[in-house]
């Protein structure tokens, strides 16, 4: 199977819950990660192995061997940053709520279109059993 290689951009809280869900899925590899708190970065690419670490995201957007980017950051970078990795040639998963604002969650739908990459919101209770039953 090829695996597809995802960069994670962002590592707190929910980096970290996404980092323990791809360590469980075959067809998924972290190989970068990227983070302002330097010491966080280097300790959570010791802990799942990821290879490299960059503090500065527009540098893990260069690499030309990342098929899609986890953005796990605060609300408000979610527009600008997902814009520059759709940008780059990244399919894109970003964390909810979409963006800040109306405004800026269009401007990501927009850009997903105009590079024509996928752009998915982690929304997971749109899979649930009750949800599909309220949609059929
Ligand atoms: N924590 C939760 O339970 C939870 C649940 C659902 C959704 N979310 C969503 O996940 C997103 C992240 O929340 P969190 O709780 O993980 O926050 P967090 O503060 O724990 O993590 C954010 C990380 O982003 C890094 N960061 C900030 N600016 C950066 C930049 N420009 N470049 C690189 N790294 C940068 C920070 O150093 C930090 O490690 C938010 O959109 C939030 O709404 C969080």
């Amino acid at each position: 199977m090829n695996k597809i290689r995802i960069g994670i951009i962002g590592v707190g809280i929910i980096g970290k819950v996404h980092l323990d869900y791809y360590a469980k899925i075959e067809g998924a590899e972290v190989v970068a990660a990227a983070d302002l708190n330097e010491a966080e970065l280097q300790s959570v690419a010791e802990k799942y192995h990821i290879p490299h670490t960059y503090t500065r995201f527009q540098d893990l957007l260069q690499r030309d061997d990342i098929d899609a980017v986890d953005i796990c950051l605060h609300n408000n970078a979610h527009a600008p940053v997902t814009i520059e990795a759709l940008k780059a040639g990244k399919h894109v998963y970003c964390e909810k709520p979409i963006a800040g604002s109306y405004i800026d969650g269009k401007s990501m739908v927009d850009a997903a279109r105009q590079y024509g990459r996928k752009l998915h919101i982690q929304l997971s209770y749109l899979y649930a059993k009750e949800t599909l039953a309220a949609k059929r």
